[in-house]
């Protein structure tokens, strides 16, 4: 997998480079484009340039089909904190999606076992995800894959660690009490079943997370090193997120930034554990 270090604004980054991968698929109603999304605050800007690439007709989103990572068990889905809310707000009431193509995980289904294989079937019968973008979670969480989670699952009910729902408070007025236990998340058999996954990680809060990324082969414990085993993944970071480096990957880095101070990015190839 490739360790993209950016400059410049990862949100830039990542809608840019969905732009680029959307109209180079060149999408039709026959053929669409099938793009996986994510929630949490560190793809917010990404959203924002999303609907201004969309508004300035620079992105046609009418030939794409979305699936989101997840959703909390329980919440309304016009609940604020819903990932429902969460996507209507920053994407889906401002582009062209055709409604019948957007597919989110429904987290208030009476049988939410059902619901799951429902979802991962819809997925299935779209061909699979073209392109599956998602944050990560400061202890390695991707999608609401929790540490321990297999690489092989599909789409599950997820029991959410005290760490990840401590983080998650600030959304819930910081009352833990309000945090969902609970979620409905695609499996990291899903994620790793996709043709291309591009995963961000920015802030220091972030720097565990990709030092063990790394710097550790795949575990189960830190869910993104998956990412390892993907033929074509990237981790977009900012430099923050990438001052617990070490090993290899470090000196990579070093080098190519001492070699080219001015550039936007530095390229690493992780193919090499440090
Ligand atoms: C939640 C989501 C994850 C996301 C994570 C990171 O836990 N389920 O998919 O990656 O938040 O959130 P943030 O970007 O706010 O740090």
């Amino acid at each position: 997998m490739r360790l993209i270090v950016t400059k410049i604004s990862v949100g830039l980054w990542a809608a840019a480079y969905i732009k680029n991968t959307i109209t180079q698929f060149s999408p039709s109603l026959e053929h669409p484009f099938v793009l996986g999304l994510p929630t949490g605050s560190t793809v917010l800007d990404m959203y924002a340039i999303l609907r201004t690439f969309a508004k300035e007709r620079l992105l046609n989103f009418q030939q794409v089909i979305t699936f989101n990572m997840d959703e909390y068990v329980g919440l309304p889905i016009d609940h604020p904190q819903s990932y429902h809310s969460y996507m209507r707000r920053n994407l889906f009431d401002h582009v062209n999606l055709l409604p019948e193509h957007i597919f989110m995980p429904d987290g208030q289904a009476s049988d939410l076992v059902q619901e799951c294989t429902r979802y991962e079937n819809a997925i299935m019968q779209t061909g699979g995800v073209d392109l599956f973008v998602g944050g990560i979670g400061r202890n390695g969480h991707i999608a609401f894959n929790e540490p321990g989670t297999p690489f092989d699952s599909r789409t599950h009910v997820a029991d959410l660690t005290p760490s990840t729902r401590e983080a998650n408070a600030r959304f819930f007025q910081n009352d833990l009490s309000r945090v969902p236990r609970q979620a409905l998340t695609v499996g990291i058999g899903t994620i790793l079943g996709s043709k291309e996954l591009l995963f961000i990680a920015a802030g220091v809060k972030k720097a565990a997370a990709v030092t063990h990324l790394v710097t550790q082969p795949p575990t189960p414990s830190w869910p993104l090193t998956a990412l390892k085993l993907h033929p074509r993944a990237t981790l977009l970071a900012d430099l923050d997120a990438c001052v617990l480096l070490s090993g290899n990957a470090k000196t990579q880095l070093d080098e190519a930034m001492q070699a080219d101070p001015h550039a936007e990015q530095w390229i690493l190839n992780l193919e090499d554990p440090a």
